[in-house]
Protein backbone atom coordinates (compact mmCIF):
# COMPACT_ATOMS: atom_id res chain seq x y z
CA UNK A 1 0.00 0.00 0.00
CA UNK A 2 1.57 3.37 -0.81
CA UNK A 3 2.63 5.39 1.91
CA UNK A 4 0.23 8.44 2.15
CA UNK A 5 -2.51 6.36 2.76
CA UNK A 6 -4.45 5.11 5.57
CA UNK A 7 -5.27 1.44 5.42
CA UNK A 8 -8.63 1.56 4.94
CA UNK A 9 -11.31 -0.44 7.18
CA UNK A 10 -12.12 -4.00 5.55
CA UNK A 11 -14.09 -5.30 8.95
CA UNK A 12 -17.86 -4.19 7.93
CA UNK A 13 -20.05 -6.62 6.95
CA UNK A 14 -18.35 -9.25 4.32
CA UNK A 15 -20.45 -10.46 1.58
CA UNK A 16 -19.43 -13.01 -0.88
CA UNK A 17 -17.93 -11.50 -3.91
CA UNK A 18 -17.79 -13.82 -7.29
CA UNK A 19 -16.18 -12.64 -10.40
CA UNK A 20 -14.43 -13.86 -12.97
CA UNK A 21 -10.88 -12.34 -12.54
CA UNK A 22 -8.03 -12.39 -15.34
CA UNK A 23 -9.82 -15.25 -16.61
CA UNK A 24 -10.33 -17.42 -13.64
CA UNK A 25 -13.48 -17.67 -11.57
CA UNK A 26 -12.91 -16.85 -7.85
CA UNK A 27 -15.17 -15.93 -4.66
CA UNK A 28 -13.75 -14.27 -1.62
CA UNK A 29 -15.68 -12.60 1.45
CA UNK A 30 -15.74 -8.96 0.88
CA UNK A 31 -16.95 -6.06 2.56
CA UNK A 32 -19.29 -3.55 1.26
CA UNK A 33 -17.50 -0.87 1.91
CA UNK A 34 -13.95 -2.15 -0.26
CA UNK A 35 -13.34 -0.72 -3.51
CA UNK A 36 -12.12 -2.58 -6.40
CA UNK A 37 -8.87 -0.87 -5.94
CA UNK A 38 -8.08 -2.41 -2.95
CA UNK A 39 -9.51 -5.78 -3.16
CA UNK A 40 -7.11 -6.40 -6.08
CA UNK A 41 -3.88 -5.10 -4.35
CA UNK A 42 -4.83 -5.80 -0.92
CA UNK A 43 -7.12 -9.04 -0.61
CA UNK A 44 -5.96 -10.61 -4.01
CA UNK A 45 -2.58 -9.63 -3.85
CA UNK A 46 -2.18 -8.31 -8.08
CA UNK A 47 -0.27 -5.07 -7.38
CA UNK A 48 0.31 -4.17 -11.04
CA UNK A 49 -3.11 -1.97 -10.71
CA UNK A 50 -1.46 1.09 -9.09
CA UNK A 51 -2.75 3.86 -6.92
CA UNK A 52 -2.21 7.69 -7.61
CA UNK A 53 -4.59 10.09 -7.41
CA UNK A 54 -6.97 7.83 -5.12
CA UNK A 55 -9.40 9.97 -6.68
CA UNK A 56 -10.63 9.62 -10.21
CA UNK A 57 -8.47 12.26 -11.88
CA UNK A 58 -5.17 10.05 -13.15
CA UNK A 59 -6.23 6.77 -14.62
CA UNK A 60 -3.55 5.12 -12.81
CA UNK A 61 -6.24 2.91 -11.49
CA UNK A 62 -8.07 1.46 -14.96
CA UNK A 63 -8.82 -2.12 -15.02
CA UNK A 64 -10.76 -3.81 -17.53
CA UNK A 65 -14.93 -5.00 -16.49
CA UNK A 66 -15.81 -6.58 -19.43
CA UNK A 67 -13.84 -4.97 -21.52
CA UNK A 68 -14.66 -1.54 -20.49
CA UNK A 69 -11.91 0.71 -19.14
CA UNK A 70 -13.35 1.68 -15.49
CA UNK A 71 -11.38 3.52 -12.31
CA UNK A 72 -11.32 1.03 -9.35
CA UNK A 73 -10.76 3.71 -7.53
CA UNK A 74 -14.04 5.07 -7.86
CA UNK A 75 -15.87 1.97 -7.62
CA UNK A 76 -16.72 -0.64 -5.00
CA UNK A 77 -15.54 -4.45 -5.41
CA UNK A 78 -19.42 -5.21 -4.84
CA UNK A 79 -20.35 -3.74 -8.49
CA UNK A 80 -18.57 -6.28 -9.89
CA UNK A 81 -20.24 -9.45 -8.87
CA UNK A 82 -20.93 -11.50 -11.74
CA UNK A 83 -18.42 -9.11 -13.92
CA UNK A 84 -15.44 -10.69 -15.94
CA UNK A 85 -12.36 -8.15 -14.45
CA UNK A 86 -8.93 -8.28 -16.36
CA UNK A 87 -6.21 -6.63 -14.80
CA UNK A 88 -2.71 -5.71 -16.28
CA UNK A 89 -1.76 -9.12 -14.92
CA UNK A 90 -3.96 -10.88 -17.86
CA UNK A 91 -2.61 -10.01 -20.74
CA UNK A 92 0.87 -11.47 -21.19
CA UNK A 93 0.50 -15.39 -21.77
CA UNK A 94 3.49 -17.55 -21.21
CA UNK A 95 5.68 -14.54 -20.95
CA UNK A 96 4.51 -13.73 -24.06
CA UNK A 97 3.75 -9.55 -24.24
CA UNK A 98 -0.03 -8.60 -25.68
CA UNK A 99 -0.08 -6.29 -28.75
CA UNK A 100 -0.34 -3.03 -25.90
CA UNK A 101 2.18 -4.25 -24.20
CA UNK A 102 4.74 -4.89 -27.06
CA UNK A 103 3.61 -1.33 -28.30
CA UNK A 104 4.59 0.19 -25.58
CA UNK A 105 7.70 -1.70 -24.64
CA UNK A 106 9.23 -1.22 -28.54
CA UNK A 107 7.72 2.70 -29.13
CA UNK A 108 8.88 3.33 -25.61
CA UNK A 109 5.29 4.52 -24.17
CA UNK A 110 6.89 4.34 -21.08
CA UNK A 111 9.21 6.30 -18.46
CA UNK A 112 8.89 5.76 -15.02
CA UNK A 113 6.37 3.60 -15.93
CA UNK A 114 3.48 4.36 -12.69
CA UNK A 115 0.89 5.49 -15.15
CA UNK A 116 1.93 2.48 -17.45
CA UNK A 117 -0.92 -0.33 -16.77
CA UNK A 118 -3.62 2.27 -16.61
CA UNK A 119 -2.75 3.61 -19.86
CA UNK A 120 -2.37 -0.39 -21.17
CA UNK A 121 -5.68 -1.47 -20.27
CA UNK A 122 -7.27 1.92 -21.32
CA UNK A 123 -5.43 0.91 -24.65
CA UNK A 124 -6.49 -3.02 -24.22
CA UNK A 125 -10.18 -1.60 -24.28
CA UNK A 126 -9.87 0.56 -27.17
CA UNK A 127 -8.41 -2.40 -29.32
CA UNK A 128 -10.84 -4.92 -28.27
CA UNK A 129 -14.07 -2.54 -29.16
CA UNK A 130 -11.86 -0.73 -32.15
CA UNK A 131 -8.55 -2.24 -33.88
CA UNK A 132 -8.20 -0.14 -36.14
CA UNK A 133 -8.68 3.19 -33.79
CA UNK A 134 -7.91 6.98 -35.78
CA UNK A 135 -5.45 8.67 -33.54
CA UNK A 136 -8.57 10.93 -32.31
CA UNK A 137 -10.08 8.10 -31.16
CA UNK A 138 -6.95 7.13 -29.58
CA UNK A 139 -6.73 10.27 -27.58
CA UNK A 140 -10.18 10.03 -26.66
CA UNK A 141 -10.17 6.73 -25.18
CA UNK A 142 -6.96 7.69 -22.88
CA UNK A 143 -8.64 11.11 -22.25
CA UNK A 144 -8.90 9.84 -18.50
CA UNK A 145 -5.34 8.92 -17.95
CA UNK A 146 -2.54 10.73 -17.45
CA UNK A 147 1.42 11.31 -17.61
CA UNK A 148 3.89 13.54 -15.90
CA UNK A 149 6.92 11.70 -18.06
CA UNK A 150 6.46 10.91 -21.54
CA UNK A 151 4.58 13.89 -23.18
CA UNK A 152 1.72 11.39 -24.51
CA UNK A 153 3.74 11.00 -28.48
CA UNK A 154 4.86 7.84 -27.78
CA UNK A 155 2.43 6.66 -25.55
CA UNK A 156 -0.09 7.53 -28.90
CA UNK A 157 2.86 5.94 -31.28
CA UNK A 158 2.87 2.94 -28.81
CA UNK A 159 -1.12 2.38 -29.32
CA UNK A 160 -0.84 2.77 -33.23
CA UNK A 161 2.00 0.15 -33.15
CA UNK A 162 -0.30 -1.87 -30.90
CA UNK A 163 -3.09 -2.14 -33.52
CA UNK A 164 -0.67 -3.05 -36.19
CA UNK A 165 0.32 -5.77 -34.06
CA UNK A 166 -3.08 -6.68 -33.57
CA UNK A 167 -3.95 -6.27 -37.35
CA UNK A 168 -1.22 -9.31 -37.59
CA UNK A 169 -3.04 -11.84 -34.91
CA UNK A 170 -1.75 -10.50 -31.64
CA UNK A 171 -4.42 -10.23 -28.80
CA UNK A 172 -4.66 -6.42 -27.79
S1 LIG B 1 -5.98 6.33 -8.68
FE1 LIG B 1 -7.88 6.09 -9.68
S2 LIG B 1 -8.04 7.73 -11.06
FE2 LIG B 1 -6.16 8.11 -9.96
S1 LIG C 1 5.73 7.12 -17.51
FE1 LIG C 1 6.01 8.22 -15.62
S2 LIG C 1 4.02 8.96 -15.15
FE2 LIG C 1 3.82 8.08 -17.10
Amino acid sequence: MEPHKQKRDFCRMPRMLSLTLNGRARTDAVSDNVLLLDYLREIVGLTGTKTGCDGGECGACTVLVDDRPLLSCLTLAARVDGRRVDTVESLAVDGRLSAVQRGFHEKLGSQCGYCTPGFIMASAGLLRRNPRPSEDQIREALGSNICRCTGYVKIIEAVQHAAELCAQGLTP
